[in-house]
């Protein structure tokens, strides 16, 4: 596939739209499905998540990956939780990146932590703490607002699963050092001193939250060119990019578009990057909701827990297209 020139992803400015203002709150919603129509990941300004916080997590992930690669490995092996050197991607496309993956549970993070950070776990899972519960909230409006935007009867339909004290959401940093000593074999003509960092995937959850360092790397599939092309998303630290996964996709009915993303490493500069995975509980029930089926749009997807359809992702080893396997 080419990779092509950017890309005017749409920008949701949330400054102006707290609940109860009416007007601007539903223009901004059509907004929100809009963008989550058509790519499947938009930038979000003005969010509302307070940096101190942001930048405190970052330089605990920051030390983190700058430890001795011995010390790194006490904190895994990764089953999946904890830290991991790996090679990840599907259709051939795949990259190679250090990542810690989290659960966000406050006890399971707690016990985690102890390996992570020996000197200071009460201090390292404060700041994670800290930073899922903003970005857990930003999540949350996002899925109000989406609800609102798609007429849903009720508003709270999508984040109720986030809000959930069951909910199966994970926070990942990724480190993916510089691309410098890319070697002859490893190069790809198309990305030129760049190679693959984590290969191309959807993300299967309801929404992704991501906030990266100033260091470019994430790219989209679009067919907004002439057919199918790579576009890279700019980095912006003082931003969000929220990323519509597959369980947004099922429930929307194929509505909303679980975009094919990855990320290239970058020659000069490492780049760190922070995901919230907003997941439902293991045992909620994914199913089209009744408002986005209709005689023009008949059901498109059979139901499935969400623990069962990460099992069969696991085990399958599926990739983008695993919601196939549910389609009617
Ligand atoms: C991901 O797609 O989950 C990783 C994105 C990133 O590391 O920037
Ligand atoms: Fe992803």
């Amino acid at each position: 596939m080419v990779v092509a020139r950017s890309l005017d992803i749409p920008v949701i400015d949330l400054l102006s739209s707290s609940w109860k203002s009416g007007r601007r709150e539903q223009l901004v919603s059509k907004e929100i499905v809009k963008a989550s129509e058509k790519y499947g990941i938009f930038k979000v300004v003005n969010h509302g998540v307070r940096m101190d916080v942001v930048e405190r997590m970052e330089e605990k992930g920051m030390e983190f990956f700058s430890l001795p690669e011995n010390e790194k490995h006490k904190a895994g092996p990764p089953n999946p939780i904890g830290y991991g050197v790996r090679s990840i991607g599907f259709n051939g496309d795949m990259g190679d990146l250090e990542y810690l993956l989290l659960h966000t549970n406050p006890s399971s993070l707690a016990h985690k932590a102890k390996t992570i950070c020996k000197s200071n776990p009460n201090s390292f899972s404060h700041v994670v703490n800290e930073y899922v519960e903003e970005v857990r909230d930003l999540a949350c409006q996002i899925l109000d607002m989406l609800a609102l935007g798609l007429g849903l009867g009720n508003y709270q339909e999508l984040s109720r699963l986030l809000r959930d004290s069951e909910n199966d959401s994970l926070l990942r940093l990724n480190y993916y050092p510089t691309s410098y000593n890319v070697t002859f074999k490893d190069k790809n003509p198309n990305l030129g001193s760049s190679r693959v960092g984590f290969g191309e995937h959807s993300d299967p959850q309801l929404l992704t939250v991501l906030r990266s360092n100033n260091v470019s790397g994430l790219q989209i599939v679009t067919d907004s060119f002439n057919g199918e092309t790579w576009v890279s998303i700019p980095p912006d630290p003082t931003a969000f990019y929220i990323i519509i996964g597959d369980v947004l996709q099922a429930m929307t009915n194929g509505r909303l578009k679980s975009v094919r993303h990855r990320v290239i490493t970058n020659p000069q500069s490492s780049r760190l990057s922070m995901m919230y995975f907003g997941a439902p509980p293991l045992h909620a029930v994914i199913r089209p909701l009744p408002e986005m089926v209709s005689p023009e749009c008949p059901r498109k997807y059979r139901a499935f827990t969400w623990g069962e359809f990460k099992k069969a992702m696991y085990s399958l080893r599926l990739g983008y297209n695993r919601l196939d396997l549910y389609r009617l």
